[in-house]
């Protein structure tokens, strides 16, 4: 009789799937829902889950949809979801037509179709690290290879020089990937840099790829521009949206491609059509989340910035921190005063606790592509109301004093 199990253990799995690193932003999830079942508060930091409500115009509009079936919608998307994306960029003066722009399966399926299209196996893209560690998996699982611009703390996660990041291109460089304002590091592009990306592109011939998802999230009166208002590459630059932050609606899965390089979008929309389509009904309540006016996001972007403060100010009092002021998005990179930010964060799970509340961070290492930088870094993302980041961070400025005792 044959063993089921050693059949299993026959099978193979591909190269490319286990090469592939587990999630730094959940894998330490196990520790902290142990935490929880033995009755501690845990401030959750590790996830880019907002905790402000979405509007309810989502909601209203999803309940107002009068239809006895809920059909495929187009592989393109609803029309009144594209006419709504249309208009939200025009406020900037970035205009788009109608078969410019693509509906995905959230940002992470916009990440890959562009992958997809610009890029055989075997290829590669240069992103910024620290970067949103699942372009790892966005581009990992089509076998192209991240080639990494490394930015550091002290320098507020701004970009290198020119020379060093044409340096990193070869031949089968195809196109550079970023986020404005970025994850992890909270950092907004400046203008210079922005022109530096366009002329690098251009030089080059590369493919821009501008994940915007955290636009309208920069603080202290930046501005946060689009790629989309730099025209000298509109012909090579691809806009990542999403519902996910903005909006608070990580769950509705619904974001967007825009290009107007109108073949790039010809292409892309042949894997649109190979899933057939996005959910029909959220795509309906995401088309009343764009009509918001802009104080909507103005309310929510002045929210974050009193997160940041109270966060920045707290990590900045805390002896051996390294971070420099986040300017927007809602998230920060510090480097903490411990050899191993894992350890720390497991540890702050497993033994540490006041007055039976702990923190959970994700270790930064796993944002960055090149080895052995990181390790005694964290990320945390401010998704706490004020009174609770306060609290968060005085309960990182403790546990790392007990920490550092032993
Ligand atoms: C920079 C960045 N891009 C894309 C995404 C994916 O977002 P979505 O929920 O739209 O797939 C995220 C999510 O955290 C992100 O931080």
């Amino acid at each position: 009789m044959s063993d089921f199990k050693d059949e299993v253990m026959k099978m193979k799995f591909s190269t490319r799937i286990q090469q592939m690193q587990e999630s730094p932003v959940r894998k330490l999830v196990p520790y902290a829902q142990r935490a929880k079942a033995n009755g501690k508060h845990v401030y959750h930091l590790n996830i880019g889950q907002p905790d402000i409500e979405t509007p309810s115009v989502f909601m209203d509009a999803i309940n107002d949809y009068d239809s006895k079936i809920i059909k495929y919608s187009f592989s393109q998307g609803e029309p009144t979801l594209i006419t709504a994306i249309q208009k939200y960029f025009a406020r900037d003066d970035i205009f788009f037509e109608h078969d410019e722009i693509l509906i995905t399966n959230g940002g992470s399926e916009a990440v890959t179709f562009a992958t997809i299209a610009m890029c055989d196996p075997g290829d590669e893209i240069l992103v910024p690290e620290p970067f949103y560690t699942n372009y790892n998996g966005f581009t990992g699982e089509v076998n192209v290879n991240i080639k990494p611009i490394t930015t550091v703390a002290e320098e507020g996660f701004h970009l290198p020089p020119q020379k060093e990041i044409e340096a990193l291109i070869t031949p089968k460089t195809k196109a550079i990937l970023f986020s404005n304002p970025g994850n992890p590091t909270g950092t907004v592009l400046t203008k210079e840099e922005m022109l530096m990306i366009a002329d690098i592109a251009i030089k080059h011939d590369l493919f821009i790829i501008s994940d915007e998802v955290y636009r309208g999230f920069a603080f202290d009166g930046l501005e946060g521009i689009s790629m989309g208002t730099i025209k000298s590459v509109s012909d090579r630059t691809l806009i990542i949206e999403s519902v996910s932050k903005r909006y608070s609606a990580c769950g509705a899965r619904i974001g967007s491609i825009a290009s107007k390089n109108k073949e790039l979008m010809k292409q892309i929309l042949k894997l649109c059509q190979a899933r057939l389509c996005v959910a029909t009904l959220e795509q309906i309540g995401a088309a009343a989340l764009y009509q918001l006016p802009t104080e909507y996001t103005e309310s929510i972007r002045a929210e974050y910035e009193a997160r940041r403060d109270i966060v920045y100010e707290t990590l900045n009092q805390i002896p051996g921190v390294v971070c420099e002021k986040p300017t927007g998005a809602f998230y920060v990179v510090a480097k903490l005063p411990v050899a191993n930010a894992e350890e720390f964060i497991i540890w702050m799970l497993t033994e540490f606790s006041d007055h039976n509340e702990t923190v959970m961070m994700a270790p930064a290492e796993g944002f960055y592509a090149t080895k052995g930088i990181g390790i005694d870094e964290v990320r945390i993302a401010y998704v706490l109301n004020t009174k609770e980041m306060a609290r968060a961070m005085e309960l990182l400025k403790i546990a790392l004093e007990e920490y550092n005792k032993n």
